[in-house]
């Protein structure tokens, strides 16, 4: 299956991808990643495993929509069929939603639907809850909202920074991001299968 990965940041959930692919754990392969920030991390790795990458920076756009449209027309012209927002840290529209209805998914550092947006790790420490962790899910319009594939708890510790959370919670990221790209991966052959 031909993915497009969304990243922000330094995308260790993005380099996870690769391994499992290189490990043939995940059947995949990744089409293109699309940065919105000309200096992220991400596209360090992209040169490091030889992956196309391409900078849209909303920066340079006038609207979201604008900025959307271009992320679209790029995942168009390479036929990605699994779009995966690795530490996207956009909001994406109703356009690409639709075109990629349940073909479009989140990863998300809190046990979902708890603590949504931006900063979830602190608001889970803000709250003294004893259990977070993170959850993978289909984008619908509304942010952090849509149908959850693969959740993994994390027990917080009394000593906890939200260093040491967070490095917590990312290991597990890289656990199930893979797993639910796989996932929905099969789904979506299934689908494609019962079409034909
Ligand atoms: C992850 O914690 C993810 O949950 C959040 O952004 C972070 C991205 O990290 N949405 P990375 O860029 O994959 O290292």
């Amino acid at each position: 299956i031909r993915l497009g990965i969304l990243a922000s940041g330094n995308g260790s959930n993005f380099e996870f991808i690769i391994k499992s692919i290189q490990n043939n754990e995940l059947n995949a392969e990744v089409s293109i990643l699309i940065v919105n920030n000309p200096n992220c991390l991400a596209i360090e790795k992209a040169i490091k495993y030889d992956i196309p990458y391409v900078i849209i920076n909303h920066r340079d756009c006038n609207s979201r929509l604008e900025h959307d449209k271009l992320v679209m027309n790029k995942l168009e012209e390479l036929s990605v069929e699994l779009v995966v927002m690795a530490g996207w840290m956009r909001i994406v529209g109703e356009e690409i939603i639709n075109k990629f209805n349940n073909r479009l998914i989140n990863i998300h550092p809190s046990l979902l639907p708890s603590f949504k947006g931006i900063d979830a790790i602190q608001q889970a420490m803000d709250k003294r809850v004893t259990i977070t962790g993170c959850t993978v899910h289909y984008v619908q319009k509304e942010v952090d909202s849509g149908s959850i594939i693969i959740q993994a708890a994390v027990p917080l510790k009394e000593k906890d920074s939200i260093e040491t959370l967070k490095k917590r919670i990312q290991d597990m990221e890289h656990i199930i991001l893979p797993l639910a790209i796989a996932k929905v991966a099969d789904e979506i052959r299934t689908s494609f299968k019962d079409k034909k």
